[in-house]
């Protein structure tokens, strides 16, 4: 059994990109359903996955990212092996293209969990990732746009992700992000740190997307994970935590999340997620801007 399943971010999307956005998660979702029909690992395949998501400037992580309250694209990343609980991230990391390998390079190659700022990126320069802008013109002219319009806004974020199953029965699960548009600098979202955006154990991952300091303080990505272990279905699990974000926090968010027997499950309380998915004996992939 081998399985994938990939978001590209809970949220408003224009109705003139939604076409692509499904494409955009299907293309991805083929990323890293080919790493596992190959025979390689449940990492491999989300680090596939994150970074198709990250290099397609429609979608908000690496390459196309939001925008911070003064102009610039600040990155959150983090990745999660299930079978040995190694987790790696970085936060507020500029001036790189796929975030996501950093996370994963933090992970195999440092002591540590999460590395921040301009030391994550020296980290990242030493380790030879390439001073890249990931600031597209599209983006640039929305915060010019969101700026002017933002006294009382509260924007919606979007963010990537994907969780995996490999053919030896690893988990894993990796989440990118640009983070909210018009953030105060230096802000940390959800999306590196484990248990909050991303989570993957020996029988659960999750990567989840939606207001980042609420699911910092529901360590939502580590409940659902948890209540998958307790042996619920990822989708009961999965919309058990939906249900109350939504209660406490009024806060709609969307997760995707897999067991360790492929079992998927996929929400999101917004009005798209656009996401694509394929386990065990599927034909194809299935891929929809919302559930
Ligand atoms: N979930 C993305 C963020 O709030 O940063």
């Amino acid at each position: 059994m081998i399985a994938i399943v990939v978001h590209g971010g809970a949220g408003r999307w224009d109705e003139t990109e939604r076409d692509g956005a499904v494409a955009g998660v299907r293309c991805a979702a083929a990323a890293g359903w080919q790493v596992l029909e190959s025979g390689g690992g449940a990492l491999d395949a989300v680090t596939a996955a994150v970074i198709a998501l990250e290099d397609d400037p429609l979608f908000n992580a690496g390459t196309g990212s939001v925008l911070n309250a003064e102009g610039d694209a600040e990155l959150d990343a983090g990745i999660m092996a299930g079978d040995t609980l190694a987790a790696g991230g970085v936060a507020c990391v500029r001036r790189v293209r796929n975030p996501v390998l950093v996370a994963r390079r933090v992970m195999e190659a440092t002591d540590c969990v999460l590395l921040a700022g301009a030391e994550a990126v020296r980290f990242a320069r030493d380790q030879g990732f390439a001073d890249y802008d990931p600031v597209t013109g599209r983006r640039r002219a929305r915060w010019r746009a969101a700026r002017a319009r933002q006294a009382g806004e509260r924007l919606v974020p979007g963010t990537v992700g994907a969780v995996a199953l490999d053919g030896n029965g690893r988990l894993a699960a990796a989440t990118s992000t640009g983070g909210r548009e018009l953030k105060r600098p230096g802000r940390v979202g959800d999306s590196p740190v484990p248990g909050a955006g991303n989570y993957a154990t020996a029988q659960a991952a999750v990567s989840a997307t939606g207001w980042g300091e609420f699911m910092l303080r529901m360590a939502a990505a580590k409940t659902i994970a948890t209540r998958i272990e307790s042996g619920e279905s990822p989708q009961s699990a999965a919309a058990a935590v939906l249900e109350d974000m939504e209660r406490i926090f009024g806060a709609p968010i969307g997760v995707i999340c897999l067991d360790a027997r492929g079992a998927v499950g996929i929400v999101h309380g917004t009005e798209g997620m656009p996401h694509a998915w394929r386990s065990g004996g599927d034909d194809d992939f299935k891929a929809r801007f919302a559930t």
